[in-house]
């Protein structure tokens, strides 16, 4: 008992400390503060619905100027919500948070976790493989597994609404592999929808860690139920990246001659030579990256799909012109999708990039200052880390006041985008952003342009909960209709 009074009067007295030695240019804090806790009560309040907490959060934030600070038991933390200050820290801190710890039971020492000298070196060595002339090859692919998708959703058609981001996710699942990794699913025992439900509960575990403190300690969550259930969804994604690492392994050992004579290779291919010629990656590491492009490459692109069915489901006028674009750039037969048709459809573009404007699916990051880094209206110190709200920059005024509607034409009209280059943050800032950006827009426009073209989509996006599981993902009512169109 005694002992705890003095943990808790230590605690208590470390933090009126901290606090009266804040230095004036810091930024000011969140409100709602109490001791020892500091904010874990706001997170433990939402704890049933994160999403909805972070939102208010975020409103708040961009009342009180744009940047707080708060904290998470007894750790400080930043919060930024403005997109110049977001900006100045994504480009001039490529530390990741070490939050970002939590992820590495499963991705190891893959791109998106990385500590920054091992980033440096390996996010140079595989750049090469999102080179434009190797996403060029993989049209074939996107148009085959569109054409896969189509045929997949004939069996809803007509049927009222059902669950389609089940068939988005399985489907980019099969085309991530068929690409960056060269190997096909079905030629495996490969089971994939265990592969997207054990992810969901990876993802899940890291988010409950991150909401209750007391597991932030390594040593802490070893003894958690939690860490168990971890354990054994983590052991099905490793199985999947394990089995298609061998097969591939196997193919590019048995094919090293043939496989050097092209300049540009996938991902998976180029890591492979480059470990067989100077071993830049150990075996771990390879596994690592795979497990990485594996989770970043398809969970993202599927959850753009979805959302941007149901919103063209949700607005049958923008569904309308961009069915009639595609049937001007394509004509009105069945042909595929090729690389000069996909600059052509303007219209398609602006329907992405809205609904990816309204669903930020990657809506927080947050990196760690290597060093005080001086923004609009403070400075930040040195140390401590920061959260980068990248979905309140998508809602701010600047885009004016239909910013929570739906309006793709406001990515083609000249003066209705907001004047401002940090206005849209859905890859990410800097030399740390997204490497899949050209991939995912190649790929998803491809998808969309069969899908629109062989089906009327009907949606009700007023029916729509969220929640967070590191990306936002719908809690409830993601459902569409489909109907034939020939
Ligand atoms: C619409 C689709 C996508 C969105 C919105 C998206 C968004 C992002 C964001 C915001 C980051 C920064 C994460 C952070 O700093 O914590 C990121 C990083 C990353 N993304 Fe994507 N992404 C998408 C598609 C893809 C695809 C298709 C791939 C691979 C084929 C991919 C691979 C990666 C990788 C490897 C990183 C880590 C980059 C690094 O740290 O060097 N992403 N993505």
């Amino acid at each position: 008992m005694l002992a705890m009074a003095l943990f808790f009067c230590a605690c208590a007295a470390y933090w009126l400390w901290r606090r009266m030695h804040r230095k004036p240019t810091e930024p000011p804090y969140y409100p709602w503060w109490c001791p020892i806790l500091g904010h874990t009560p706001i997170f433990l309040w939402h704890c049933r619905n994160l999403w909805n907490g972070v939102n208010e959060i975020a409103n708040q934030v961009h009342d009180m100027g744009g940047v707080v600070t708060a904290s998470i038991g007894l750790r400080t933390y930043y919060v930024l919500t403005d997109p110049d200050d977001i900006s100045t820290v994504a480009n001039t801190c490529l530390h990741k948070e070490d939050l970002y710890e939590f992820g590495k039971p499963f991705l190891g020492e893959g791109l998106v976790t990385a500590k920054l000298p091992i980033w440096k070196n390996h996010r140079k060595l595989l750049n090469p493989a999102f080179n434009q002339s190797v996403l060029d090859t993989f049209m074939g692919v996107f148009n085959s597994q569109s054409r896969k998708l189509v045929r997949e959703l004939e069996k809803e058609a007509g049927k009222g609404p059902f669950d389609h981001w089940a068939y988005t996710r399985v489907n980019a699942l099969e085309s991530i592999f068929l690409t960056a990794l060269g190997v096909d699913s079905t030629d495996t025992d490969l089971n994939l929808t265990e592969y997207v439900e054990a992810l969901k509960t990876t993802l899940a575990t890291f988010l409950e860690r991150f909401a209750k403190f007391w597991w932030h300690s390594p040593y802490t969550f070893a003894f958690s139920g939690l860490k168990r259930r971890q354990d054994a969804s983590i052991k099905i994604l490793h199985n999947v990246s394990n089995t298609v690492l061998q097969k591939r392994k196997s193919e590019f050992e048995g094919n090293v001659s043939a496989e050097k004579k092209t300049k540009f290779k996938a991902f998976l291919d180029l890591i492979l030579e480059l470990s067989a010629e100077n071993g830049a990656f150990n075996d771990r590491e390879i596994r690592e990256q795979v497990d990485t492009i594996i989770f970043g490459g398809h969970d993202t692109g599927a959850n753009v799909l979805m959302y941007t069915m149901l919103l063209l489901g949700s607005h049958p006028e923008a569904q309308e012109k961009a069915f009639s674009e595609i049937q001007e750039v394509l004509g009105d037969g069945d042909r595929d999708v090729e690389k000069a048709d996909l600059s052509k459809l303007v219209y398609l573009e602006a329907v992405l990039k809205e609904s990816m404007r309204m669903f930020t699916i990657v809506p927080v990051l947050s990196r760690k200052l290597d060093r005080d880094v001086k923004l609009r209206n403070c400075t930040l110190s040195a140390g401590t880390p920061c959260f980068l709200f990248l979905f309140a920059i998508h809602k701010h005024p600047m885009w004016g006041p239909d910013v929570h509607e739906f309006k793709p034409e406001r990515w083609l009209e000249p003066g209705r985008l907001p004047d401002n280059p940090n206005a849209f943050a859905t890859f990410s800032f800097g030399r740390r952003m997204c490497i899949g950006k050209t991939y995912a827009l190649m790929s998803m426009k491809t998808t969309l342009a069969h899908v629109i073209r062989n089906y009327l989509i009907t949606a009700d996006l007023t029916k729509l909960s969220l929640k967070m599981d590191v990306m936002v993902k719908p809690d409830s009512g993601h459902y569409v209709s489909i109907e034939k169109r020939m």
